[in-house]
């Protein structure tokens, strides 16, 4: 197991990138640049924030009940959900949204990108656990690339024999000033699976407005698209590649009652989920050998 000491020595970049042990034990990488703060702990390479210093206000959004604990999700960030989106096809027991959220990762690489960005990677820790959970000769990657824009690619490699399928998403949590009082935009005209009270297909006409707990995956999508906030007076553009779904999901007043962990008072108004994903029937095959990456880029600017 890394300590934090030796993480710094190894990939820390004094000031901009150092390591530290929450009081739980998991290891968070502050980051802090001409551009950007962003935090990241190294239990799921979870992003837990981002705030490019052009904002006041956090793009990323982080429950203020978040808590770090080993083997647990964190409420907020950008959760990795890999191998599976969802629940488990065929295991009811298994994990929601699988297992790379909530186990060990460990650094790979860290750097500065020439305009003074602050590039991370990390790769997923294989153990008896993860295999039991799923069997597959596989890789996973994350890159991190924190600046005045987020970058994150996750490539899943297949290093064995046999191809195997995935379904993942980058599961974003974006900081809003009200849920009432933010749209988004880009996915007029796409089908959607709207998991509300069931799965129906239908298909999106318009901008996106919310008046009620909304859980949609958009599915062959490959658009970028925003969330426009009248409040914040910003718009997030959220753009990907190698992504054919994208989720959009707010819990709405009894569902985050039940879930218990979006922040007080009314923590889950100041937040909305766009996940760029590949789910659903946009599953993707990753043939023995080969690569498959997702990746997405987000930035905000006035509306
Ligand atoms: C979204 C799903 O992606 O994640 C929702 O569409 C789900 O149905 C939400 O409630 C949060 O999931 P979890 O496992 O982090 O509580």
């Amino acid at each position: 197991m890394d300590t934090a000491q030796e993480l710094n020595r190894q990939f820390g970049i004094g000031g901009r990138l150092d390591f530290s042990e929450d009081a739980g034990g998991l290891l968070v990488a502050q980051i802090g640049n001409e551009q950007a703060t962003a935090t990241l702990c190294l239990q799921g390479a979870h992003l837990m924030a981002w705030q490019p210093k052009s904002q006041a206000v956090p793009v990323v959004w982080l429950s203020n009940d978040a808590k770090l604990l080993p083997g647990k999700s964190i409420r907020g960030g950008a959760p990795v959900c890999w191998p599976w989106f969802g629940a488990h096809a065929s295991e009811s027991a298994f994990p929601a949204h699988g297992y790379a959220r909530t186990v060990p990762w460990r650094m790979l690489e860290s750097g500065s990108e020439p305009g003074g960005a602050t590039r991370l990677t990390l790769r997923l820790a294989e153990s008896d656990q993860t295999r039991a959970l799923w069997p597959h000769d596989a890789r996973l990657d994350l890159t991190v690339i924190a600046g005045e824009t987020l970058r994150m690619e996750l490539v899943t490699e297949n290093f064995g024999a046999a191809d195997f399928a995935i379904t993942e998403a980058l599961h974003t949590y974006f900081r809003i000033g009200d849920i009432g009082a933010a749209r988004i935009t880009g996915l007029s005209g796409c089908d959607y699976w709207d998991k509300v009270g069931g799965s129906t297909l239908a298909r999106q006409d318009g901008t996106i407005r919310f008046a009620g707990e909304t859980d949609r995956v958009y599915v062959n999508t490959t658009a970028e698209c925003a969330i426009e906030d009248d409040l914040l007076k910003r718009r997030i553009r959220i753009a990907k590649s190698g992504s054919r779904s994208t989720v959009v999901w707010t819990p709405w007043t009894e569902k985050a009652k039940r879930m218990g962990d979006l922040g007080q008072p009314d923590g889950w108004r100041e937040m909305v989920c766009v996940e760029s994903a590949n789910a659903l029937e946009n599953a993707v095959n990753v043939a023995a050998g080969a690569r498959h990456t997702l990746v997405v880029e987000y930035r905000a600017e006035p509306l």
